[in-house]
């Protein structure tokens, strides 16, 4: 695990959108992990900018998102796949038919979601996905006691993350629904690279737990000690309750040049 602590949002932007620049470069049709929330927004911003500066085709990658509320109508603007064509494949250039959510309306929930396995499988799998972490350590919307081996399915929200997640629905908890599909915890760890991106006071505990604290279904985060290319980004507010952030910091400063993360 990669622990990378840096000032702000801009540098995190930076060193990730680099890497995915990077990566596309290499492979114009990468398969991309998307991650919604507002972590990853500087990622975004930044492939943005460079599509926007000519330097960066995203047009022949493929993306697929961890997770979609279940219940919200398509059109809703908090549902997960309009929030991530809005603030990031629209304008990056990706075309609607390159970008996969999970279905999540509709009786047949659970072939929808064998179906979205097979087509990340399909797809060759994903070459790099995004992350953020809720408070209570969840990645995608697999709450404490997912199974670390748990694939695409439905899920039922914990209410701290509802409380969270209610700032997106004019602060009314009783507009966020209660259930959800998403990615499971052994599905994101198929992906050959993952970076989880945090900032804030408010993620410091649950980073702590998944970085340094034990291998726990409780912290479905600290199943990234299981990946063998799991990247962590982090501001110093995020960083606050990590035991050894000065090693990792040291580290990072005397990482050679050529090393990407
Ligand atoms: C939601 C999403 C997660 C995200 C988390 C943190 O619950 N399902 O994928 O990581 O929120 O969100 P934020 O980045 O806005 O703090």
């Amino acid at each position: 695990m990669e622990i990378v602590i840096l000032r702000d949002d801009k540098d995190a932007g930076e060193l990730v959108g680099g890497a995915i620049a990077r990566l596309v470069e290499r492979d114009s049709s990468a398969v991309l992990g998307l991650a919604t929330g507002s972590s990853p927004l500087p990622i975004y911003d930044n492939l943005i900018a460079r599509v926007e500066a000519g330097g960066l085709d995203l047009s022949h990658v493929t993306a697929f998102t961890l997770d979609e509320y279940v219940g919200l109508p398509v059109d809703h603007p908090e549902a997960y796949r309009s929030f991530i064509r809005r603030v990031f494949t629209i304008p990056a250039g990706i075309s609607d038919d390159r970008l996969h959510t999970p279905k999540s309306n509709g009786a047949a929930i659970d072939e929808a979601c064998a179906d979205y396995e097979l087509a990340i499988r399909s797809a060759g799998g994903i070459a790099l996905q995004l992350l953020g972490i809720g408070s209570d350590g969840h990645i995608g919307f697999n709450e404490p006691t997912s199974s670390l081996g748990s694939r695409t399915r439905m899920k039922t929200l914990i209410e701290q993350t509802r409380v969270d997640n209610a700032r997106f629905f004019d602060d009314d908890i009783d507009q966020v629904p209660m259930h959800v599909v998403t990615q499971g915890i052994g599905t994101i760890l198929e992906a050959r690279h993952v970076v989880l991106i945090a900032a804030g006071e408010s993620k410091a505990e649950a980073v702590a737990a998944a970085v340094e604290g034990p291998l726990t279904a409780m912290v479905p985060a600290s199943a990234l000690q299981l990946h063998p290319h799991a990247t962590i980004v982090l501001d110093d507010a995020a960083a606050s309750s990590l035991a050894l952030a000065e090693y990792y910091r040291t580290t990072f400063d005397r990482k050679p040049d050529w090393q990407s993360i």
